[in-house]
């Protein structure tokens, strides 16, 4: 094992490395052993056990030297060739490079591998019954006002057709939740959220609901419609790599609190979008889709809040859902056994 000498003799290091050893020297090790492949010490068991002797958080450890022996046995199974692996880290740089605050390409890239919506079902199991989760997405603001239920999310003059929606509130036996707040957002009617407006003043088609005591809420707002996620980078090139398209079926984001009870991050899509079957983020699940109905009596529109020419068309869409929230502690229940599996 080198010295404190060695690792500072001019003879031996450099300048750029002396300069970098005033506080503290790095352990270095004895290379006792070969490292080849098809032996019995690969480079994959060399860099792991590096690790494992130099490392300090054992949960870093652990997820290090995972994604080293998958990589690694990736590159072994797939014969990985210099060009391809060139290919890959030009993509990853050029990820790096368009990636603003605005547009992440390592997020998008997360959620179109379907990494972001795995996590997410890890860290999030739910008793049978409950209502499937999903991610926020990149369109959620803290900017949204605290609203009543009843009232509209929507200003006067967005583009879209009218819709109601109710929802309520139940926990895994049936009974009402009480002292719920709703978080809300999503796209209007031309699949725009309002933060993409360059001219936004103030948040629309989105508020943060308190549900009424008996577990339920509404709101009026606007029919949202389909939109595409960014795809003018190294996320959309994968997408059309693999024949895949970049658009997202029409939804509303929800975000449910409720004292007692898991937070629910979620969105709700109506079974008559296109690319319900396609999601480029993998966040659309069969449980969250919904079917609407069109309303066309005026007198029921009156009933739910509009007044007269708020309605285009000739109709309301009428949208309702039963939510469902697990208790903290039946989440954690069953969060236990799979932690004892790691
Ligand atoms: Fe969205």
């Amino acid at each position: 094992m080198a010295s404190r000498q060695q690792m500072t003799n001019p003879l031996l290091v450099g300048t750029a490395i002396r300069a970098q050893l005033k506080d503290e020297i790095p352990q270095d090790l004895p290379l006792e052993k070969e490292f080849r492949e098809k032996t019995d010490y690969t480079i994959t068991d060399h860099v792991v056990e590096l690790h494992k002797t130099l490392c300090k958080d054992p949960r870093t450890l652990e997820l290090i030297n995972g994604l080293v022996t998958h990589l690694h046995a990736f590159c072994r199974e797939k014969q990985v060739n210099h060009d391809e692996w060139t290919e890959v880290v030009k993509f990853l740089t050029r990820a790096g490079k368009e990636s603003t605050d605005f547009k992440n390409e390592f997020v998008l890239l997360s959620d179109c591998f379907g990494i972001s919506a795995l996590v997410d079902e890890l860290n999030h199991p739910k008793p049978p019954g409950c209502t499937d989760s999903c991610e926020a997405g990149p369109f959620y603001t803290e900017d949204a006002p605290e609203v009543l239920s009843g009232v509209s999310l929507a200003k006067s003059g967005t583009t879209g057709e009218a819709m109601f929606f109710s929802g309520f509130i139940k926990n895994t036996i049936g009974q009402r939740i009480k002292g719920a707040k709703v978080d809300v957002w999503q796209a209007d009617g031309d699949g725009v959220y309002d933060v993409q407006y360059p001219n936004r003043t103030e948040p629309n088609d989105r508020g943060k609901i308190i549900a009424e005591p008996d577990g339920t809420f509404c709101y009026r707002g606007i029919l949202p419609t389909a939109y595409p996620i960014p795809n003018d980078g190294p996320a959309g090139d994968f997408l059309r790599l693999m024949g895949r398209h970049p658009h997202r079926a029409a939804h509303i984001h929800f975000a449910l609190h409720a004292p007692g009870y898991d937070d629910l991050t979620t969105a709700l899509y109506p079974s008559h979008s296109p690319f319900l079957g396609t999601d480029p983020v993998f966040a659309t699940k069969k449980s969250l889709i919904c079917q609407l109905v069109e309303e066309h009596n005026p007198a029921e529109w009156a009933k739910m809040g509009f007044k007269d020419g708020e309605v285009k068309n000739g109709r309301v869409w009428v949208w309702k859902y039963q939510f469902v929230l697990p208790t903290v502690q039946e989440v954690h229940q069953m969060k236990q056994p799979r932690r004892a599996v790691l």
